[in-house]
C-alpha cells in the first residue's frame, strides 16, 4: 500500500552550513545539525529538506554543484551524513535533498573535459552552439545581475547555454547519457537513507530550448515520469518536491496525479497570500485556492512564507508587486531582480507577533503541506548588507552568546555573518530563548505545528472556502473521512465577529484560538482579535 507521509508531513529548510557548526571553523557542518535535532523536534518538524551541501565552488549557496556523489569537505564526511540521517530517523524525522541537474558547476569535471575537448565523451551532456546565438540575453532568470544564458568559452571554442549564472552550465537533458547519470544520482543518496529531493528548476530541466538535436523533443515531461518510476522503484515512499514556478494551467503536466512530480511548490498561492497581506483582505488569497488545481491522485501541493531565495512576486501585476514592495521593502536596497524582496518574515511584518503568528496559522491551515524556513520560528531577520539573496541566509541564532552560539570561530572566519544588531539581532532574537519562555513567539508556532500535525483533515482532505460576507476573513472547511476542521483568519488590523451558517454543525470544539475556549454552537458567533486566528473541530467528534 501508498505510504502517502507528505501529506501530513511538516517540512523544516536548513542550510547545513549555517546552521551548525560543531568544530568551531565557523562553518556549520552535519554533526552540528544533528546536535541541534531537538529543536525540530520540539517545534514538531517530521520531514528535513537540505539545501545543497555538495563539493561545490559554493558561487550559488551550492547550486554550483562540482561533484554530485560527496559532500562538501567544510560540512563532514559522508560518515557524517549517514550518522545524521540515523539520527534524524532516530527521531521519526525523514530527510529529503536538492537534486540540482539543471546545470553543474563549470567546475565539474564533466564540463572541464567538455570544454577542453570536442571529442570527450562529456562534451554533449551540455549545450553548444559554435555560432553565436540571435539572442544571448533571452530568459535571464535574475535580471539586473545576470548578465546572458549564453557564454562563449575560450577553451571550447563555442557557445554554452546557462539558465542561471555563466559558472552554471545547463546539462543537455535529452542526452541519454545524461539521464542515465541522474538516476544514478537519485539511486546514490536514495541508498544512503533520503526520502525523496527537492527537484532544483523544473521547469528548465525539461525545456527543449537550445538542445542540440535535429528532431523536436517529443515529450519534454518525459523526463519527470522517468524520474519518478526510477524513484518509486527504487523506495516507493519516496518523493518528489518540485521547485516550478509556473501557472496554475501548467501544473497538471508536472503533477500527472503524482505520477511525475509528488508535490510542487505553489508560487502562485504565495505572492497571492503575500499580497492579502498587503492589503489587509483575504480575497486574492481566496481567489488563488478558488482556482488552483486539485493536484489529484498521489499528489500534493507544498506551501511556505518563506524560503532561501528572494520572496517571488513575478507573478503579481506591476501595480500588485508595487503595493507588496511599499508594504513589505520599500527600500531599493530590500528589492531584487526586478521582481522580489530579500527579506525574512519577520522584519517584513515589523516584527508584530500578531500578525506572525496570523501568517503560520495560516500557513498551516492552508491545503498543502507547510514548508518552513529554518529562523522562521524564532523570528529571525536579513542582513541587506550581504550580496543579494545571501541577505536571509545568516546562521541559526542559537543562543546570546557570541557569534549567537552558531560557532566558536572568531567572527571573521564564520561562513557568513550572525545578524549581532538592532531588534532581530541575536542578543534579542534566539532559539535558547525562545524555547526557555512558554509564551514565546517559538512556542507558539509548535503548537499550532501540533494542531496541525493532528488535524489530517487539512492535509489529506479536501478544502471548500465558507463565504461569511467579509472579504477581510479566510474562513476555510477541511474534511476528511467524516471528520471536519474549520479555521478562520483574520487579515485585517480590526477585530471581527461572525456567524458561521453551515449546514452540520451541531458543535465545534476550538483546538487553537486565542478567544473562545468552551464548545460552541454551529450558529455561534465568532470572534477574533485584529490579525487573529482559530482553528475548531466540528461537532467534538475527533480528539
Ligand atoms: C533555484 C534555487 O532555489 C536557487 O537558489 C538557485 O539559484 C537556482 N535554482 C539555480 O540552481
Amino acid at each position: 500500500m501508498a505510504n502517502l507521509w507528505y501529506k501530513n508531513a511538516i517540512v523544516y529548510c536548513v542550510d547545513v552550513k549555517s546552521f551548525m557548526d560543531s568544530n568551531g571553523d565557523g562553518t556549520g557542518d552535519f554533526i552540528g545539525l544533528a546536535d541541534r535535532l531537538d529543536h525540530l523536534e520540539r517545534l514538531g518538524v517530521t520531514c528535513i529538506w537540505l539545501n545543497p551541501f555538495y563539493p561545490s565552488p559554493r558561487r550559488d549557496n551550492g547550486y554550483d554543484i562540482s561533484d554530485y556523489y560527496g559532500i562538501d569537505p567544510a560540512l563532514g564526511t559522508l560518515g557524517d551524513f549517514v550518522e545524521f540521517i540515523q539520527a534524524a530517523e532516530d527521531r521519526g524525522m525523514r530527510v529529503i535533498v536538492d537534486l540540482v541537474v539543471n546545470h553543474t558547476s563549470d567546475q565539474h569535471h564533466w564540463f572541464q573535459s567538455a570544454r577542453a575537448d570536442r571529442a570527450s565523451p562529456y562534451r554533449d551532456w551540455y549545450v553548444w552552439r559554435d555560432e553565436k546565438p540571435d539572442s544571448i540575453t533571452d530568459g535571464i532568470v535574475f535580471p539586473g545581475v545576470q548578465k546572458a544564458t549564453w557564454t562563449y568559452d575560450q577553451t571550447a571554442k563555442a557557445w554554452y547555454m546557462h539558465r542561471f549564472y555563466k559558472f552554471q552550465p545547463d546539462l543537455n537533458t535529452t542526452n541519454p547519457a545524461v539521464r542515465q547519470e541522474i538516476l544514478k544520482i537519485m539511486g546514490f543518496w536514495l541508498a544512503l537513507g533520503v526520502s525523496g529531493f527537492r527537484v532544483d528548476a523544473v521547469p528548465f530541466l525539461i525545456e527543449p530550448r537550445g538542445v542540440l538535436t535535429d528532431k523536436p523533443v517529443a515529450d519534454p515531461h518525459a523526463l519527470l515520469t522517468e524520474i519518478h518510476d526510477f524513484l518509486s522503484w527504487r523506495k516507493a515512499e519516496a518523493i518528489l518536491l518540485a521547485e516550478a514556478n509556473i501557472n496554475y494551467e501548467e501544473a497538471p503536466s508536472y503533477f500527472a496525479a503524482g505520477d511525475r512530480m509528488t508535490m510542487v511548490f505553489d508560487f502562485s498561492g504565495n505572492e497571492q497570500l503575500f499580497l492579502s497581506l498587503a492589503r489587509e483582505t483575504a480575497a486574492p488569497l481566496r481567489h488563488a485556492l478558488a482556482v488552483r488545481p486539485e493536484p489529484g491522485g498521489m499528489g500534493q501541493w507544498a506551501v511556505f512564507l518563506r524560503n532561501h531565495d528572494e520572496l517571488n512576486l513575478g507573478g503579481l501585476t506591476e501595480q500588485e508587486r508595487q503595493e507588496c514592495f511599499a508594504r513589505f521593502g520599500p527600500e531599493p536596497d530590500m528589492q531584487i531582480y526586478e521582481r522580489g524582496l530579500r527579506r525574512r518574515l519577520a522584519p517584513m511584518l515589523d516584527g508584530d507577533p500578531a500578525r506572525l503568528k496570523m501568517a503560520f496559522s495560516l500557513l498551516l491551515a492552508l491545503p498543502g503541506t507547510p514548508v518552513i524556513w529554518y529562523g522562521d520560528e524564532i523570528g529571525m531577520g536579513e542582513d541587506l548588507s550581504l550580496h543579494e539573496r545571501e541577505a536571509v541566509r545568516t546562521p541559526m541564532q542559537w543562543s546570546p552568546h557570541p557569534n549567537g552560539g552558531f560557532s566558536t570561530a572568531p567572527k571573521k572566519h564564520l561562513v557568513r555573518p550572525v545578524v549581532d544588531s538592532g531588534e532581530f539581532g541575536y542578543h534579542k532574537v534566539n532559539a535558547a530563548m525562545e524555547t526557555q519562555h512558554r509564551n514565546s513567539f517559538f512556542h507558539a508556532i509548535a503548537d499550532m505545528v501540533s494542531a496541525r500535525r493532528s488535524a489530517p483533515e487539512i492535509g489529506w482532505g479536501g478544502v471548500h472556502i465558507i463565504d461569511i460576507g467579509d472579504d477581510e476573513v479566510l474562513v476555510l472547511s477541511s474534511s476528511w473521512r467524516g471528520a471536519r476542521i474549520i479555521t478562520a483568519h483574520n487579515f485585517s488590523s480590526k477585530p471581527k465577529v461572525f456567524h458561521l451558517a453551515e449546514e452540520g454543525i451541531d458543535e465545534l470544539m476550538p483546538m487553537l484560538t486565542e478567544s473562545p475556549s468552551g464548545p460552541l454552537r454551529g450558529d455561534s458567533e465568532i470572534s477574533l482579535s485584529p490579525h487573529g486566528y482559530c482553528w475548531l473541530r466540528c461537532n467534538g467528534e475527533r480528539r
